[in-house]
């Protein structure tokens, strides 16, 4: 006789077993297990006959869509998800709490709402809250924006479905649920089921869905890696202390660039678009010893960034390299360059390294850059004014040329940069600006002594 074949379910995130456990190994919730019925089992995927087949279609005669992108007018959004929202896409935005993502999608859904039908639903506020920061912001008057306060999602669905507005709107998925399964909102179960149909109600009906969501201790999205996957585009609102500045960041984009950023300011009236940064970044900079400027591709955007080094005689047996911003094995590699080919005692120096704005890089053509910061910290010289490095530097010494210079360089005439640090063999088209080429770090001494 054929043996009953019996499972257990995580009610938190689906994980199967054969044997009931205290504990689940997939997410670590106690007590979750539950039985499932023979036909929900292990083996249920199983061809049970009586399936229908599909009729396969050839690409070229596949019809499309409305293709244009949904333009909001606020250039940094935009320029981030790819030049305007993608038509029936599925978007998450996602930050820490209070960050700011009900304030940019309320901004963003008015302006949207000038053109498009917008269904706003707030799973997490009262209508009267959302009123309020609407009045806040400024921008209550004249918006066609449709709200709701329903968080069922088999509600969302219908309405929408029924409606067929251009964008549906969700702030937050985790507090969305769906009132069949038996878990609580924002469990990874629910947020699993709300993200699977909230897919298939933009595939299916092109129809924009955005929904914002939390994020953990960990810095991910709160819920499955799964909803990262089902989503089209996943973008990131992080917040920088200094002026109030938020910072827009797109981590995965089925239709555009990732690591595209747009630069906003919270203030009383919301978030306010920065479109200069590179200006605001040049206008914090000096020409002190310790500082060099470098420039970096985020997306398409080249940022211009200051390098801080400060280098001070070590009281420890052994230096101290703390490094913020960059990659720590690259100032440590470029110390030891420098050491080896210029004669200096780098080794017998505490490092202290940073980027200003708090940003984050990883890329080899701030080598010169670092050199640079390094020497002028050393020998107590400040670069000269507007000055810009860019270059790789080889475990030889030799100074190596980059890529796509004439991003940079376009960007760096911009604002006035008066002075480029390259390699020797960097071709750059004529500008009007001062050209230091060098073969090896050697040269760069020259810089700093008389
Ligand atoms: N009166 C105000 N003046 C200036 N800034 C304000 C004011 N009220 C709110 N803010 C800003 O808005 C932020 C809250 O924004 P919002 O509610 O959009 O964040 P959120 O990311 O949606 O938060 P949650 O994760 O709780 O949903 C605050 O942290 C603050 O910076
Ligand atoms: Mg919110």
């Amino acid at each position: 006789m054929a043996k009953n074949k019996t499972a257990f379910k995580c009610a938190e995130c689906t994980y199967q077993t054969v044997k009931w456990l205290g504990c689940c190994p997939e997410c670590g919730q106690w007590n979750s297990f539950v039985e499932l019925q023979e036909q929900e089992g292990l083996g249920s995927l199983k061809a049970s006959g009586g399936q229908k087949s599909v009729v396969m279609t050839p690409l070229s005669s596949v019809a499309m869509h409305q293709k244009e992108r949904l333009c909001s007018g606020i250039a940094e959004w935009d320029r981030v998800v790819g030049g305007g929202i993608m038509p029936g896409s599925f978007m998450i935005i996602t930050g820490d709490p209070g960050i700011g993502k009900s304030t940019l999608l309320l901004q963003l859904s008015v302006q949207l709402a000038q053109r498009y039908t917008v269904f706003y639903f707030s799973t997490e506020e009262s209508l009267a809250q959302v009123k309020d920061r609407a009045q806040r912001l400024d921008c209550l008057m004249g918006a066609q924006l449709l709200f709701s306060d329903q968080a069922d999602l088999s509600t969302i669905l219908e309405t929408a479905s029924q409606a067929k507005p251009d964008l549906v709107i969700i702030d937050s998925i985790q507090n969305c649920y769906v009132s069949q399964t038996q878990t609580a909102p924002g469990s990874i179960a629910q947020l699993r089921e709300t993200g699977f149909h909230l897919m298939r109600l933009a595939k299916e009906q092109n129809i924009t869905v955005m929904v914002s969501g939390h994020i953990n201790k960990e810095g991910t999205i709160a819920g499955p890696k799964t909803l990262e996957h089902l989503v089209d585009v996943v973008l990131y609102l992080q917040g920088e202390d200094r002026w109030q500045s938020r910072v827009l960041r797109s981590v995965k984009n089925r239709f555009g660039t990732i690591n595209e950023l747009g630069f906003f300011q919270m203030g009383v009236n919301g978030l306010q678009e920065v479109p200069n940064i590179n200006e605001q970044l040049l206008n914090e900079m000096s020409p002190v010893p310790g500082a060099a400027l470098v420039s970096v591709l985020e997306g398409s955007r080249p940022l211009l960034l200051e390098l801080q080094a400060l280098t001070i005689e070590s009281k420890l047996g052994i230096p101290q390299r703390v490094v913020s911003g960059l990659d720590h094995k690259q100032v440590v590699l470029i110390a030891a360059i420098l050491e080896k080919h210029l004669k200096i005692r780098l080794s017998m120096q505490d490092v202290f390294f940073k980027i200003s704005g708090g940003f984050s890089v990883k890329s080899s053509s701030t080598d010169l850059g670092v050199a640079l910061a390094l020497l002028s910290s050393y020998f107590q010289r400040p670069l000269p004014e507007k000055s810009l490095a860019l270059g790789e530097i080889s475990l030889t010494g030799q100074i190596k040329p980059i890529n796509q210079i004439s991003f940079f360089v376009k960007e760096a005439q911009k604002f006035g940069i008066k002075q480029l640090f390259v390699a020797y063999n960097q071709k750059v088209e004529s500008t009007n600006v001062l050209i230091k080429s060098f073969h090896s770090v050697y040269e760069l001494l020259a810089l700093f002594t008389d």
